[in-house]
């Protein structure tokens, strides 16, 4: 699987990350947030029309009229031509299951959509999508979902092979945790936020010492108009 992330020059990704923030509507308190330029959102499309699913964590879908479609009918072809299905597939991360129906990514109806949630989420969930037939709620775990699972099942039953994650930090870092982060797409914009209201590209517990961290080597970059265009990629040779 693959990540795709923009940040700041300083590591920062937007959004609340102090815990007495969480609570406050991102919309009306995360301008910030939007800091990407045309040619990284460009980028993003171009990477997602590579992919046969976009998965997600609860707080990204939340964040914003966020609907991870293809970009129009360019990179819809552009999917044909790989021999894709036409719409990625969505899957959305919530343990809790309190997500809103009326969040913009359940209403593009082109493409099935799985919520991946817990044994609890799932009796909250069945109740609140019954409504919209495209979206799927499936539990993967008593307390967490577990990402594992969840992949493999990606694998098995919808035949999902290449995906890309797009967030937020906390589903980043426990993908990174379950090993199951191969590849980065990474932007890095000419900015610095600074201080710790922000969250990073990969939040949540982390690892706790140098040779459990994730290691990956950068394999391309280019520059352009202030901004960094990067990839890293897996690396397999065991740490001395
Ligand atoms: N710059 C960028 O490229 C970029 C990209 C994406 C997002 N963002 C920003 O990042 C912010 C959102 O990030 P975030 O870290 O707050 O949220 P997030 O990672 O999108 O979502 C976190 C939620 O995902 C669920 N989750 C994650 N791992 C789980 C697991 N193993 N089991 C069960 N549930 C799990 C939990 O949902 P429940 O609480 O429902 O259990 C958790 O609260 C937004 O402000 C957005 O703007 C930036």
């Amino acid at each position: 699987m693959a990540v795709n992330m923009l940040m700041t020059a300083d590591g920062k990704v937007s959004g609340p990350h102090h815990p007495s923030l969480e609570s406050t509507p991102r919309q009306t308190m995360d301008p910030m947030s939007a800091f990407g330029s045309r040619r990284d959102h460009n980028r993003l499309l171009r990477i997602r029309a590579t992919m046969d699913a976009i998965i997600c964590g609860r707080g990204t879908i939340e964040s914003g009229p966020i609907d991870l479609g293809t970009g129009g009918r360019r990179y819809e072809s552009m999917r044909a031509a790989c021999g894709l299905e036409i719409h990625p597939r969505k899957i959305i991360v919530s343990g809790s299951g309190s997500l809103s129906p009326d969040c913009k990514v359940f209403q593009n109806k082109k493409a099935p959509t799985l919520i991946a949630t817990t044994t609890a989420g799932k009796q909250l969930l069945k109740a609140t999508f019954h409504l919209k037939p495209w979206v799927e709620v499936r539990s993967f775990g008593k307390e967490f979902v577990d990402l594992r699972k969840l992949i493999a099942w990606l694998h098995e039953h919808w035949n999902m092979r290449r995906m890309v994650l797009e967030g937020g930090g906390k589903l980043n870092d426990a993908m990174f945790r379950a090993n199951l982060v191969d590849e980065i797409f990474l932007t890095v914009a000419p900015l610095v936020y600074g201080g710790t209201r922000h969250s990073t590209m990969s939040d949540g517990k982390g690892f706790t010492s140098l040779p459990q961290a994730a290691s990956f080597e950068c394999t391309e970059y280019h520059c352009c108009d202030g901004e960094m265009f990067s990839t890293f990629r897996k690396k397999h040779t065991p740490r001395p």
